[in-house]
């Protein structure tokens, strides 16, 4: 049997929209039931609840990349009917070779720091170029420093049109703890720095 509050830990560390955490669980001997909890949906930048099924998405790979490092395979499915995504884990001889991935996952961490203007390492972009894609989707690495600035101007635009919209910024600051009790009582959403938010599962 799969440590399943071990590998429920290793999803809920996913990123997510505004720190939403909009999933729930369920467990049936050896299949995780993983649904949307449209009580944390964000109606005004994510009308279509497009960036919460992602966050769902970054959730159950975190899910499938533990269970891989656990010796399980994980069988994907999802239904259309309520939102729901299985995932049945099945026994495998021997551990998956994703150590650099599992060990990343308690790791990683979005950042709003002050861009230093290092350059991603080569080997690296040589890496996500060799991720293997959805059919109908492609990746474009953008380099020359004309296409970046023009780019950076566009970010900037769309931003100024964000904080410049009423209820734009009513629904994040209303996803902003703004001290530290808040940030316990709640366990989600982005911090005003200097905490820290805890871990939900800590
Ligand atoms: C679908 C999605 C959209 C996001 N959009 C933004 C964004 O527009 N701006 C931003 O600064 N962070 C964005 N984030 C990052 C989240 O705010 C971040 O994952 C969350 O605060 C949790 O922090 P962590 O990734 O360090 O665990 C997004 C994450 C996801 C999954």
């Amino acid at each position: 049997m799969p440590d399943m509050t071990g590998l429920i830990h290793h999803a809920v560390m996913a990123p997510s929209g505004h720190n939403t955490q909009p999933w729930r669980f369920r467990v049936k001997e050896n299949r995780v039931l993983i649904f949307p909890d449209f009580l944390r949906r964000l109606p005004v930048v994510d009308p279509l609840d497009r960036e919460l099924y992602i966050s769902l998405g970054c959730a159950l790979e975190n899910l499938v990349i533990a269970a891989g490092h656990e010796g399980y395979r994980a069988l994907v499915g999802y239904s259309f009917e309520d939102g729901a995504i299985s995932v049945n884990l099945e026994p495998v001889d021997g551990k998956a070779n994703n150590d650099w991935l599992f060990n990343a996952i308690s790791i990683k961490q979005s950042t709003r720091r002050r861009y230093d203007g290092r350059s991603i390492p080569e080997a690296d972009m040589e890496r996500l170029a060799l991720l293997p894609l959805e059919k109908g989707v492609s990746a474009v690495f953008v380099t020359d420093s004309e296409k970046v600035e023009g780019i950076i101007e566009l970010v900037k635009e769309g931003n100024s049109i964000q904080m410049n919209d009423r209820d734009f910024m009513q629904e994040l600051i209303s996803w902003i703890r703004f001290n530290e009790a808040e940030a316990n009582r709640y366990r989600t959403a982005l911090a005003q720095r200097p905490w820290e938010i805890p871990h939900p599962l800590v």
